[in-house]
């Protein structure tokens, strides 16, 4: 089978390994935004282009025969690129565009829980003028958050405490917002720990995956810019050492709620990965954002765990026999880290040399955002590389993970803290102390 994966990133490229372990005949092609020396080489063909041009996109798929596409990023599913593939009698792991409303509107999203009456859902107001936005913050006192209404990679929402002290410096935010004409969402800050959940949906069956903790902050202590995610975790038994199992079961709940919203909304349902950005509270678990992919670093994490045919799942998720399949992850313990520009992210070097040939475990490093320049690979300004360890302990796959990141060369650095056992100690002890 031809396959098409969408995207070049370190996310991509576990999905392209995950792909290539697969015993089923298969050729691999890759659309990207930039050279991935690792996708490449596992590729019948890697081709640079536009990938959130549905025309584009589609018209290469047919040149290649692509029966299965597999899109990774978010930008691609928001402009249509799924219902333009699945014109073509492409299948597709991806929802279409109406129904990635759930990671591209806010309010979209918080407007879905509260009609499904889903658990986990917010007070919150949708605004698209400064009118009753002081009434609202007064309401929310102290804990509240403003959310741009649209993918803007992290930067739209604005957590009180972190990045908004007042409510002038809130309303400030507002008007920002307002003067730009974007809608935008107040909502309830919830306390606690985030953790994220993947679920493989068909449309109306779920499989989920092993939770994982990603570090938004950009430096050490949770402290510093928000980032697309500096590193992840997962643990052996596929829960988090700060979760219960009831954590687990509510997570598993709310995405299998959302799936069938979706689905009775739309009168057809969502075919892709359904990520859910949870919180762990003193009063349940309660939903920050849905994604409508796999995470990045989530996937790293997750997909090397995979046991089953990923060909097979995905053929599941596009057929709606996902109920069928089984589906397993090793019981080992993941600490994926990334090294990223030196000055990332608001002022990244970029276009300066990287080695990474002292890297022990070539299959436990991922490509992100770097380029070859004359013959030498480079960083490209973003995420640079990741490395994923693996073992029977948080702790020793920290380690490995550790090792592994600090032998990447070049003016980079990375977060030492991620997956320590004094890090996730301090996550336990919050949790103990919440509840
Ligand atoms: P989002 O893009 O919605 O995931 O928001 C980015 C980050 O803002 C999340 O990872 C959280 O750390 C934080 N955040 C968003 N919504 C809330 C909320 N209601 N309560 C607390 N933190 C939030
Ligand atoms: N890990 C955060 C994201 O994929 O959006």
């Amino acid at each position: 089978m031809k396959i098409l994966v969408i995207g070049s990133g370190a996310r991509e490229h576990a999905i392209v390994r995950a792909l290539d372990r697969s015993p089923q005949e298969k050729e691999i092609y890759c659309l990207a935004s930039n050279m991935n020396p690792g996708i490449a080489e596992l590729c019948d063909e890697f081709l640079v282009g536009n990938i959130n041009d549905p025309d584009f996109v589609s018209n290469y798929s047919k040149e290649v025969g692509a029966k299965l596409a597999i899109i990774g990023p978010e930008n691609p599913l928001a402009n249509g690129v799924a219902d333009a593939l699945w014109e073509t009698d492409v299948k597709v792991v991806g929802p279409k565009k109406n129904l990635a409303q759930i990671e591209t509107s806010k309010a979209f999203t918080r407007d879905l829980l509260t009609e499904y009456e889903i658990p986990g859902g917010a007070k919150y107001l949708i605004f698209n003028s400064l009118d009753g936005v002081t009434d609202f913050l007064n309401e929310l006192g102290e804990n509240y958050v403003v959310k741009y209404d649209g993918l803007a990679g992290g930067k739209g929402v604005k957590v009180a405490g972190d990045h908004l002290h007042s409510h002038d410096e809130a309303l400030a935010y507002c008007k920002e917002l307002v003067n730009s004409g974007s809608e935008f969402v107040i909502e309830e800050k919830f306390i606690g720990q985030e953790f994220s959940l993947m679920s493989f949906c068909d449309g109306e069956h779920l499989k989920h995956m092993p939770a994982v903790q990603d570090h938004k902050r950009a430096y050490e202590g949770d402290t510093g810019p928000n980032t697309g995610g500096m590193g992840t975790y997962s643990d052996a038994n596929h829960r988090l050492p700060f979760l219960t199992n009831s954590d687990i079961t509510q997570a598993h709940e709310i995405n299998i709620s959302t799936a069938k919203a979706l689905k009775d909304k739309f009168g057809e349902g969502y075919k892709g990965i359904l990520y859910g950005g949870f919180m762990a509270t003193s009063n349940g678990v309660k939903l920050i954002e849905y994604n409508a992919r796999f995470g990045d670093p989530e996937a790293m994490n997750v997909l090397p765990l995979l046991e089953s045919d990923f060909i097979d799942i995905c053929m599941g998720i596009t057929d709606g026999n996902l109920n069928e399949k089984n589906i397993s992850f090793k019981n080992k313990a993941t600490v994926c880290k990334y090294a990223v520009p030196e000055g990332y992210p608001d002022a990244p070097v970029k276009g300066k040399p990287i080695d990474v040939s002292k890297i022990e475990n070539p299959d436990g490093l991922f490509y992100a955002s770097v380029d070859i320049k004359n013959g030498q690979l480079v960083e490209a300004g973003s995420r640079t590389v990741a490395v994923v360890g693996i073992a029977e302990t948080l702790s020793e796959a920290e380690q490995i993970a550790e090792k592994e990141i600090s032998a990447v060369k070049g003016p980079l650095f990375h977060r030492t803290d991620i997956g320590t056992d004094s890090l996730i100690q301090k996550r336990i002890d919050h949790m103990k102390l919440l509840r």
